[in-house]
């Protein structure tokens, strides 16, 4: 069933855009439908700044915002460019909303079909000094032209006047300097999308046994999505056993769960276009090694640490510097590493086992929008940004100079976090992520 109305929220956003981009055009293209082989396609999934502005999620369409004269108590006028309705294709794929839906439902001032947008947008965009359209996106190359046309037609209705085309603007910079501060209904559909993975990840943890499949550890986590109400995950979730866990960004869970080795888990629900990002990395028999347990522990206690700091005023370096330093002392004194503190971190040295950041702004995509610095400093932390904390420990496979004890092994502690007015709150704290809690439920 289609929606009937859209919540007032979205219309407020596109009003403070166009607020603070008086005269200024807005144009965001839909994703498209991506063949994966043959006929068959990749789950669709809208654009998260275009979903943001107008809760639309149809592919093949357009998000067009123009300066106009003041009416319904706005400067600016919204126009929509949408599949029409047509039965044969709605029998095939489902209902649309067509041209129609686009005005009655998400409230466009006008809407066209799709078909129209390459005719329509010169006349539209005439006298506009300003467009913010993303350029150079994949996929988007035949808007990109259409866009490159109707400047070279601006131009020519210039004539010889000296005027040049209208400056082109990345809109993602200002749309995501909106998105990093999420909004009281941004934070309740988090905090969904972040109770549903931490209930899946608790699950894994409970049900995992040697001999089981990183596969059906996927399957039980993404079950658990699927059954709270996740319309699909954030990112591919990624259920690494042993070794496979040193590779970041795994993707083939397809091998054996063996006793004596660590599983990692980093997976999170899409819950109405907000996704969580949770990783924990607990034993796959009962207990973890002693070895294990020593690495185990640093990395948590640099993520305490770290979720100490975050507060208003802090800032994502001098959380992930704190990091480092402790992760570094813990290398010196495991003998993983050595030479002085100051040396290990001047000289990159201590990558070869924490190579990655340590935090990275959450919401409508995993790694959200939103500039990570400001005036050339790295910008401090306010009430309503969400970001994750992950260190990590990894041993890689080729590094077969590392203590033998420590080889192979791979850790990351993840949770997401929301700065408060007074501190912040860990929205997914709901999973355990102690030796104790996690052996506690690994008892079986
Ligand atoms: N799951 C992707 C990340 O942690 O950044
Ligand atoms: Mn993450
Ligand atoms: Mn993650």
């Amino acid at each position: 069933m289609l929606p009937t109305s859209i919540s007032p929220v979205f219309r407020s956003r596109r009003d403070c855009l166009m607020a603070g981009h008086a005269g200024s055009a807005f144009v965001l293209a839909s994703n498209h439908e991506l063949i994966r082989n043959y006929d068959v396609s990749y789950p669709f999934r809208q654009d998260s700044s275009l979903y943001y502005l107008t809760a639309w999620d149809e592919a093949d369409s357009f998000l067009v915002l123009l300066p106009s004269a003041e009416h319904a108590g706005r400067n600016y006028k919204m126009i929509l460019f949408v599949p029409p309705r047509d039965p044969e294709r709605e029998m095939w794929d489902g209902e649309r909303h067509g041209v129609e839906g686009a005005v009655s439902v998400y409230g466009a001032d006008e809407a066209y079909p799709t078909s129209e947008f390459a005719k329509r947008l010169p006349i539209l965009l005439k006298g506009v000094e300003k467009v913010f359209y993303r350029m150079g996106m994949p996929h988007h190359e035949r808007t990109d032209r259409t866009m490159l046309e109707v400047f070279e037609q601006t131009r020519k209705l210039f004539g010889r006047s000296g005027r040049g085309i209208p400056a082109l603007h990345d809109p993602l910079e200002v749309i995501g300097e909106m998105r990093l501060y999420k909004g009281p209904e941004e934070i309740e559909t988090l905090r969904k999308a972040c109770a549903m993975t931490a209930h899946a990840h608790r699950q894994a943890m409970i049900e995992a046994r040697p001999g089981m499949n990183e596969r059906d550890i996927e399957a039980i986590v993404e079950y658990q999505f699927r059954r709270g109400g996740s319309q699909r995950n954030g990112y591919w979730s990624i259920v690494a056993a042993g070794r496979n866990a040193t590779c970041l960004h795994y993707r083939s869970n397809n091998d054996t769960l063996r006793e004596g080795e660590l599983l990692l888990i980093d997976a999170g629900a899409e819950f109405d276009y907000y996704t969580s990002d949770i990783t924990r990395t607990f034993p796959v028999g009962r207990k973890y090694s002693p070895a294990q347990a020593k690495v185990y522990d640093l990395v948590l206690k640099s993520q305490l640490e770290a979720l100490a700091m975050a507060k208003p005023g802090a800032t994502l370096p001098s959380i992930h510097a704190h990091v480092v330093e402790t992760l570094v002392d813990g290398f010196l004194s495991l003998g993983l590493l050595q030479g002085k503190p100051a040396e290990v971190i001047q000289t990159n040295a201590f990558k070869r086992f924490y190579p990655h950041n340590t935090s990275h702004w959450l919401g409508s995509d995993v790694h959200d929008a939103g500039l990570y610095q400001k005036n050339g400093e790295p910008r401090r932390l306010e009430p309503g940004m969400v970001f994750t904390i992950e260190p990590g420990f990894y041993v890689q496979p080729l590094d077969r100079d590392a203590p033998a004890e420590y080889r192979d092994i791979g850790i990351r502690i993840e949770d997401d976090i929301l700065i408060t007015k007074t501190g912040c709150e860990n929205m997914t704290a709901g999973v355990p992520k102690t030796r104790e809690e996690i052996e506690a439920l690994r008892a079986f």
